[in-house]
C-alpha cells in the first residue's frame, strides 16, 4: 500500500518527500510535532481519526511557543489530514504525524528569520507499547522545568529528554521509563501520561509536573468520570506512591492504556491488570473506534463510503 505525505503545500508518494541537509529543525530541534491515531472499525470499513482538533490546537499552541505561523487554520490542517489519510486507503490502525518545522536552509541558533512549513504524513502503526503489562523503572533522567524546554510542546528538540530515559530503560531490562520533575516528583513516561489507582480514585500528576497535557489523559479523565464514576485528583505524586498503588496504567495516543505491572522491581497491586484498569482499557478501545456514540463527536470518519452494520 503507497504511503504520502503533505509535503511543500502538495500530496506527495512519501518516499518523494525529501528535505535539504541544511534544514534548520534538523540541526537545532526547531520543529513541533503531533502523532494522531487512525483506528480502523472492520464492521464499518472505517478508519476513525481520534479527536484529531485537539492535537491540532495543541500543534498550534506548540507553534506558539517555537514562533512558527502556519497558513492553514486546525479545521484545515484537519481536512488535509483526512485527504490525506483516504489518499492512502490503509484498513489498519495508523498513526499520523504533523510536523510545523523551521523550514529555511540556513544554519545559526534562533527562531526569528526563519521560513516556517508544515508537513504530514500517515504509516500503519500497531501498539507502540507492545505487551500486556509493562515493566518500568524510574529514570535518572529528569524532565525539564518550562523555562528549560516547555514539556506543555511538543518540540522535537525536547524529546532526546525522552530518548535518554526510554533507551535507559530499555538497555536496563525494563519496557519504560517513568520520569521525575526536576524536584523529585513523579511526572511522567517516555511517551505517556501515568495513572495511580488508590482508594478507588485515579490521581494523576498535574501540568505543572512538567508533563504534556495528554489528550489520551483528557480522554480517560473523562470516560472515568462519566462511565464509571470514577473521580481523578491531579495532583504532585511522590516516587513512593508509585510503589503503593492499587493499580498502575500509562496513557498516550501511540500506547492507548497500556497496564503497569511492576516499577523499580516493586509488584504493583497483585500484579495483574487491575479491574479500573480493565474497564478503562475497554471503554477507551470501544470510544476510539467509533463504536460508543456518546463520544461519536471525538471520531473523525475518513472513508466516505462507509458500511454499517
Ligand atoms: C512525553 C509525552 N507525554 C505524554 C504523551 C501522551 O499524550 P497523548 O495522549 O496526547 O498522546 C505523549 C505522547 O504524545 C508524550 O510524548
Amino acid at each position: 500500500m503507497p504511503s504520502y505525505a503533505f509535503f511543500h503545500n502538495e500530496f506527495v508518494p512519501l518516499a518523494d518527500a525529501r528535505m535539504g541537509i541544511m534544514t534548520h529543525c534538523i540541526h537545532y530541534g526547531t520543529a513541533v510535532f503531533e502523532g494522531i491515531r487512525g483506528n480502523w472499525n472492520g464492521d464499518r470499513k472505517q478508519i476513525y481519526l481520534f479527536r484529531a482538533k485537539e492535537h491540532y490546537q495543541r500543534l498550534y499552541r506548540g507553534c506558539q511557543v517555537l514562533n512558527i505561523q502556519l497558513p492553514w487554520s486546525v479545521d484545515e490542517l484537519c481536512r488535509i489530514t483526512v485527504e490525506l489519510v483516504e489518499k492512502c486507503g490503509f484498513e489498519e490502525d495508523l498513526y499520523v504525524r504533523p510536523l510545523a518545522y523551521k523550514g529555511s536552509e540556513s544554519l545559526g541558533v534562533r527562531l526569528h528569520n526563519l521560513e516556517d512549513d508544515f508537513l504530514v504524513f500517515a504509516m500503519p502503526w500497531g501498539p507502540y507499547l507492545d505487551m500486556d503489562k509493562a515493566r518500568c523503572a524510574v529514570s535518572s533522567w529528569r524532565r525539564p522545568d518550562d523555562n528549560v524546554i516547555p514539556p506543555q510542546a511538543k518540540i522535537t528538540g525536547l524529546y532526546v529528554n525522552n530518548a535518554l530515559a526510554k533507551t535507559e530503560a530499555v538497555h536496563n531490562g525494563y519496557d519504560e521509563a517513568i520520569m521525575l520533575t526536576p524536584t523529585g516528583y513523579v511526572s511522567e513516561g517516555s511517551g505517556e501520561n501515568i495513572f495511580l489507582v488508590t482508594n478507588g480514585r485515579l490521581v494523576t500528576p498535574p501540568i505543572y509536573s512538567s508533563i504534556l497535557a495528554g489528550i489520551t489523559r483528557s480522554t480517560v479523565i473523562t470516560l472515568a468520570q462519566e462511565e464509571l464514576g470514577v473521580e481523578t485528583m491531579e495532583r504532585l505524586v511522590d516516587r513512593s506512591e508509585l510503589y503503593t498503588a492499587d493499580e498502575c496504567f500509562l496513557t498516550g495516543t501511540a500506547a492507548h492504556i497500556t497496564p503497569v505491572a511492576e516499577i523499580d522491581h516493586r509488584r504493583i497491586g497483585n500484579g495483574e491488570v487491575g479491574e479500573v484498569t480493565k474497564k478503562l482499557k475497554q471503554l477507551y478501545s470501544e470510544v476510539i473506534r467509533g463504536n460508543n456514540p456518546k463520544y461519536l463527536d471525538w471520531c473523525t470518519p475518513v472513508y466516505k463510503k462507509q458500511t454499517v452494520k
